[in-house]
């Protein structure tokens, strides 16, 4: 009876054991990869927009680019403002050494933004900068590969109404890659810093 016993204990450690090491090799092999992609290599994705000059845009055009994506309105009072500040901070910061970022910003408020309205708005920040519109069912489409929140707000007397939006600003590798996001509080630096680093990593 000890003996047997001692053969199911045995047998269960071993069992054990070796679904332990399959757990081990699964994550291993995922972290291999980097452990930041996982839950995040699905941020980003096609997509068909306006950009602030009227033309029809497609991100296969940003091929070969690293991309700031930022999505926000051209009403908001603070954190997109302060974002496109930044990025353009940042742009300055490459210089023209580092030419191939591309910075865009896609409304999530497409009925007041129009191309013209876009147009004037981006004027203000870095000339990189590139604004995006499109029909209310491409903007949910293009903030829901980026996982980026928005949320339409109550009209006021006036029949003004704020957009609640996700603050990051996305950096996209030249493959359409996501690799990194940021806050609107980071330093300019570091985002030109992080950029730097992930062409020198390429
Ligand atoms: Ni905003």
């Amino acid at each position: 009876m000890k003996f047997s016993r001692m053969m199911t204990f045995i047998a269960a450690m071993v069992i054990a054991v070796a679904i332990g090491l399959t757990v081990k090799t699964l994550f291993f092999n995922h972290n291999g990869y980097g452990s930041r992609t996982i839950g995040v290599a699905s941020i980003g994705g096609p997509f068909e927009l306006v950009n602030h000059k009227g033309e029809i845009v497609q991100d296969s055009e940003f091929s070969g680019k690293y991309l700031l994506v930022m999505f926000g309105f051209t009403n908001c009072p603070d954190v997109c403002p302060t974002g496109l500040q930044l990025i353009s901070e940042a742009k300055e910061l490459l210089g023209s050494e580092v030419k191939n970022v591309q910075p865009l910003m896609i409304t999530v408020d497409p009925e007041r933004d129009t191309i013209e309205v876009l147009a004037d708005y981006v004027s203000n920040f870095h000339p990189s900068v590139v604004g995006l519109t499109g029909t209310v069912d491409q903007i949910k489409a293009v903030a829901g590969a980026y996982k980026a929140y928005f949320a339409k707000g109550e009209n006021d007397q006036n029949g003004d109404y704020f957009m609640d939006h996700s603050p990051f600003i996305y950096l996209m590798g030249p493959n359409g890659q996501y690799l990194d996001h940021f806050a609107p509080n980071t330093s300019p630096e570091a985002i030109a810093n992080r950029i730097k680093s992930a062409i020198t990593e390429s």
